[in-house]
């Protein structure tokens, strides 16, 4: 299996599993990419999910350049639709998804990691769209999404000469939320998603939904739906617990409903 999943009560951490080839993503790898993401999101019990590379070098080291050397240009658009399709399913699943960059996220490895809601990274992570190196652009929405999380002008010049750069620097200009030594990597990010998971999750969700709204449709449009969000809110049993359990000074018991 090229994707394998693991869970911890109300996380799931799914691993790209291509070790020998720094986990690059073939079209099967996609697809089975794409499956278990859609399946994660539809399923109630799973708040948060992780997403990693298994090894100790590579999180995903780009789109699998040995597929794509002889592709036609329809079949680049079908592998450019499915790498988007990808991206979407992290963006638009109603959970927080969590990049654990764990060594290279190059070209399509990066595009990915920036869907994710946050990324965090080893030490030894390298990040990079060297996609102009190699005679194209890049084909998963790195044009895109990159000027929208950097300072623009540093993700062009990034886009434009395929420069890699550190997890240090990856800090610098907010590409990554932190960066942690490579042992205590996937356990500081088990302790993130836990901390979001003990929230309520149906909160989290609409918090999710709401940031992902204002991104695509604009600030206007984005608080109108954050209104709606709020008011749903007040229809959940969580609401009530929460707000209850603040006022008896206990935990809250969040059903998720
Ligand atoms: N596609 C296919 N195979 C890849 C790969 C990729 N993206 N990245 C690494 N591999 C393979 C290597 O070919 C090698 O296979 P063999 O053992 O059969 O030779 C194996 O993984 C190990 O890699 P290296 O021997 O190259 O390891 P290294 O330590 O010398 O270098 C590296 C590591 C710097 C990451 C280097 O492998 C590299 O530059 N990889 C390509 C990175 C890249 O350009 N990614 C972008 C792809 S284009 C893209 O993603 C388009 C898009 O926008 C969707």
């Amino acid at each position: 299996m090229s994707i394998t999943v693991t869970r911890q009560e109300r996380i799931a951490l799914i691993t790209v599993d291509r070790p020998e080839r720094l986990n690059a993503l073939d079209t099967p790898t996609l697809r089975a990419l794409l499956e278990t993401l859609r399946e994660l999101a539809a399923d109630e019990s799973t708040c948060v999910m992780l997403l990693t590379g298994a090894g100790e070098r590579a999180f995903i080291a780009g789109a699998d350049i040995s597929e794509m050397a002889e592709k036609s240009p329809a079949e680049a658009l079908a592998f450019a639709e499915l790498g988007h399709a990808v991206c979407r399913a992290i963006e638009e699943a109603p959970q927080p998804v969590i990049a654990v960059v764990n060594g290279y996220a190059l070209g399509g490895g990066c595009e990915i990691a920036l869907a994710c809601d946050i990324r965090l990274a080893s030490d030894r992570a390298v990040f990079g769209q060297p996609e102009v190196k190699l005679g194209i652009p890049p084909g998963w929405g790195g044009s895109q999404r990159l000027p929208r999380l950097v300072p623009p002008g540093i993700a062009r010049e990034l886009l434009y000469t395929g420069r890699r750069i550190t997890a240090d620097e990856a800090l610098r200009i907010g590409l990554v939320n932190a960066v942690y030594p490579a042992a205590e990597l996937l356990d500081r990010a088990w302790q993130l998603a836990q901390q979001i998971a003990a929230n309520g999750p149906v909160a989290v969700r609409l918090t999710k939904a709401a940031t992902r709204f204002g991104d695509e449709h604009g600030l206007a449009a984005g608080l109108a739906y954050e209104r709606q969000c709020f008011a749903y809110a007040f229809t959940t049993e969580d609401q009530r617990e929460g707000m209850r359990a603040f006022l008896e000074k206990r935990q809250p018991q969040f059903r998720g409903r």
